[in-house]
């Protein structure tokens, strides 16, 4: 136990672990251990962000994909996924929406969609930024050429979230068919940083045959990317997926992970997820309570809610977006934290409020 203590002090001195020391951490964890490490993951974002919560209005503007990833319920192959898209227009209306809500931030999430052209991509960014100049505009597309991020970037957005969903090519190789692979989509999260993003990536925990090794591997990975932002969530089964059968993270797991990339990356943008809140009615709370400081209502039409389906029971398909906005605000309040209206960026860890 003190060794494990120990391990979790020098974590937040150094803001880093051998892959050893991660795994032994992760392995050996337990009641006591998880307390200490999130009660010094909350003190540490309370240094950058208060206990401010950043909130970004999430738009699932298509879920046609072309790709075939074996866990995502809107991959290719499922026949039985109703697919959708929205126009232009109909994106505008969401931000508008959202705007009265208080948003400040809106994601702009789908599908590998080769429907969206660069154009057609690029007129939605520069709109949305002609009507909302003071919001920032954050794209999640998956991977793209070089020269796409670049003209998008150039249109106005300002972040990009990918994902890299795990940083071992033999798990990677386990999760995606072999026309994907990780040597891609890490080029594609250099690429966006060095064109001048602010980027997000981040894995599922508890995906089938993770390891630990595995787990330990994706921090260090993070620790070498340095993104601004860091997703994680668990791993959830989607019924019509060749993943149906496996089971994925009752929650804890992820919630240590949350803990561990806080020291790690002291003043890193960290979502408590959606996917947490599925398998737990109180996943996103407790997610704050581990460390994390932002959280993402939809912001998608009623009508195409039930369709952006990534993994089953996803909650809040039926819920407006006021009524997510106002339902994640009273959520924060009783735990303490307050929903600002702010673009919500990254502050740099020199900046100690
Ligand atoms: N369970 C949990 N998360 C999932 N994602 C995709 N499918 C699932 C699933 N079955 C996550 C991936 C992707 C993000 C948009 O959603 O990590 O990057
Ligand atoms: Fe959607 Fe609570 S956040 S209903």
């Amino acid at each position: 136990m003190k060794n494990l203590k120990n391990l979790i002090d020098k974590l937040e001195k150094d803001n880093v672990l051998s892959k050893e020391e991660f795994v032994e951490l992760i392995d050996l964890r337990n009641p006591e251990v998880n307390e200490y490490l999130f009660e010094k993951a909350r003190n540490i974002r309370y240094k950058y962000y208060d206990h401010d919560i950043y909130i970004r209005g999430l738009i699932e503007f298509t879920n046609y994909c072309k790709n075939d990833c074996f866990y995502c319920g809107i991959r290719r192959s499922n026949k039985n996924a109703k697919r959708y898209r929205l126009s232009k227009s109909q994106i505008l209306e969401c931000c508008k929406t959202g705007y009265e809500l208080g948003f400040r931030t809106y994601v702009l999430q789908g599908g590998d969609d080769p429907f969206y052209t660069d154009d057609k991509i690029i007129e939605i960014i520069k709109e949305i930024k002609q009507n909302f100049s003071d919001c920032a505009v954050t794209l999640s597309l998956g991977e793209k050429p070089y020269n796409s991020y670049k003209a998008y970037y150039e249109a106005g957005a300002d972040r990009y979230l990918l994902r890299h969903e795990t940083a071992t090519e033999e798990h990677y190789n386990k999760l995606h068919p072999s026309e994907l692979s990780l040597s891609n989509r890490k080029q594609c999260l250099w690429d966006l940083k060095e064109i001048g993003y602010d980027v997000g990536t981040g894995f599922m925990v508890g995906s089938p045959y993770q390891t630990t090794e595995n787990l330990a591997d994706d921090l260090l990975f993070i620790k070498e990317l340095k993104p601004q932002m860091v997703g994680i969530g668990p791993f959830i089964p989607h019924h019509d997926t060749p993943f149906k059968e496996f089971e994925g993270d009752d929650g804890n797991l992820t919630l240590f992970m949350i803990g561990l990339l806080r020291l790690m990356l002291p003043s890193a943008l960290l979502p408590s997820t959606t996917a947490l809140g599925t398998i737990d009615p109180l996943g996103r709370e407790k997610g704050i309570f581990s460390g994390a400081n932002v959280v993402m209502p939809n912001l998608s039409p009623i009508e195409v809610r039930d369709k952006y389906l990534l993994y089953d029971n996803k909650i809040c398909t039926g819920d407006e977006a006021a009524e997510c906005r106002f339902c994640m605000e009273n959520r924060m309040k009783k735990i303490g934290y307050n929903v600002v209206v702010s673009r919500g960026d990254f502050k740099p860890e020199t900046i100690i409020i």
